[in-house]
């Protein structure tokens, strides 16, 4: 991953922060690097441990989807007076049925996946059950995007 812009501006006291990542297909050497630089971005402002946590969490499951299961994509982080927004949008290949990759326990990674210790199929039930307001809108030969809110 890099960070590909940041964005800041403070109006009247109204903060306004968005950065954006690049992820890289099968990059397994930046895995958890966006997650851990959105950790860290959210400790700066004074963010409350629990709901780092809750986004450290989020943040981490989407980037690792979009490294294993995906052809790359970006990530967004936006911040401003209520609430923190993490957007996930990626170039394909689309997921074929959202209900029944919403289920715990299912998953499409190969036993080599399954090998680095990923693919228990619990990553975007973990990312709805952490999120205040949860999205996924994604098709088979379409990108997936994920848009995950907290409240502040
Ligand atoms: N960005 C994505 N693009 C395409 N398919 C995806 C994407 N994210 C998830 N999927 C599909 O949804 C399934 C379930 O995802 P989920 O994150 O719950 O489990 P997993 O990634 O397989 O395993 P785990 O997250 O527990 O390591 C995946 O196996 C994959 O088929
Ligand atoms: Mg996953």
């Amino acid at each position: 991953m890099h960070v590909d812009n940041m964005l800041f501006t403070f109006e009247k006291g109204a903060r306004k922060i968005q950065l954006s990542y690049v992820i890289a297909k099968n990059d397994f050497s930046k895995a958890g690097t966006v997650a851990s630089n959105i950790k860290k971005t959210l400790r700066k402002l004074g963010i409350s441990s629990d709901i780092i946590k809750r986004v450290a969490v989020a943040s981490y499951e989407t980037e690792m989807n979009v490294i294993i299961h995906s052809h790359g994509g970006k990530m967004y982080l936006r911040i401003d007076l209520e609430k923190i927004t993490i957007i996930a949008e990626d170039e394909g290949p689309g997921i074929e049925d959202v209900e029944m990759a919403m289920k715990e326990g299912y998953s499409t990674a190969t036993s080599q996946i399954r090998e680095l210790g990923f693919g228990a199929g619990m990553g975007l039930p973990n990312i709805k059950r952490c999120a205040d307001d949860f999205e996924i809108n994604s098709s088979l030969g379409n990108s997936t995007i994920i848009k995950v809110v907290f409240n502040l």
